[in-house]
């Protein structure tokens, strides 16, 4: 049996009270979910350190968005996976296609966020997708196959049990279209094949999440596929009703 996760990305949205807030509705509610369903949300910087305090004894895990691809210095407005892990946070997205398209995110530097994360305790989440004109020209296959390969590939053995993998197209990203569960079904079995071609029977316990317009409307559905493990929610993870009412698709 693989973990079943939803995680919300919060990306730069709330106040850290706003924050607070949320999650302490997030745990008001979680008694409503399947108690196999574990539940992750990562706020931006600013609030980590409060949200964690909030989430404490509410078995619900906190992750950062991004951390720095250097380890300490002369990098001005970048936090250090270090410093995460001081404050005792738990998870970290790692190649969110937002990082990669406005802030130049290459395989190179998110090698360097990985060993940086893994040698410092966090456990990434590591987002991978294809964009719409990628998708048209039925590149998809090989864009994610690459985005695995290039990074993911570079784990040892170790490392590699403990990453959780996002497919996010990136055309679903806030856009209200999300892939169909046949759609999602595909591409993760084919993520799986990928990890299953590096660390073989290992990938079988790869927790493999969908992101992109995911709601409570739509994620029974998606969840209900083989290879889909849970959700790596936006938008419907602001509010607590409707990410727990996602987390009940399981
Ligand atoms: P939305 O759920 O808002 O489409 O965002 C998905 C996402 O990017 C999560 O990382």
């Amino acid at each position: 049996m693989r973990r079943k996760i939803v995680a919300g990305n919060w990306k730069m949205n709330t106040t850290p009270q706003e924050g607070v807030n949320l999650v302490k509705g997030i745990a008001e509610l979680k008694k409503d979910i399947c108690s196999c369903v574990e539940l992750i949300v990562c706020p931006p910087f600013t609030h980590l350190s409060c949200v964690i305090n909030a989430a404490k004894e509410t078995g619900i895990a906190v992750g950062a968005q991004n951390c720095a691809d250097h380890e300490s210095g002369a990098y001005t407005g970048e936090v250090a996976a270090k410093m995460l892990k001081s404050i005792d946070t738990e998870y970290v997205i790692l190649g969110h296609s937002e990082r990669r398209q406005y802030y130049g995110e290459t395989a190179e530097t998110l090698n360097s966020k990985m060993a940086l994360a893994f040698a410092n305790g966090l456990k990434p989440i590591y987002c991978v997708g294809e964009r719409l004109e990628q998708r048209e020209a039925g590149q998809h296959f090989d864009v994610v196959k690459q985005q695995i390969e290039e990074v993911v590939f570079n784990l040892n053995e170790e490392q590699f049990s403990q990453l959780i993998i996002a497919y996010e197209p990136v055309w679903a990203i806030g856009t209200g279209k999300t892939a169909t569960a046949e759609q999602a079904q595909e591409i993760h079995a084919h993520i799986r094949r990928v990890l299953a071609n590096k660390f073989g029977v290992a990938a079988q316990d790869t927790p493999i999440l969908y992101g992109g317009s995911c709601k409570p409307s739509n994620a029974a559905e998606l969840f209900a596929k083989e290879d889909v493990d849970g959700g790596l929610i936006g938008g419907a993870a602001l509010k607590a009703e409707d990410f727990i009412g996602i987390a009940k698709a399981f």
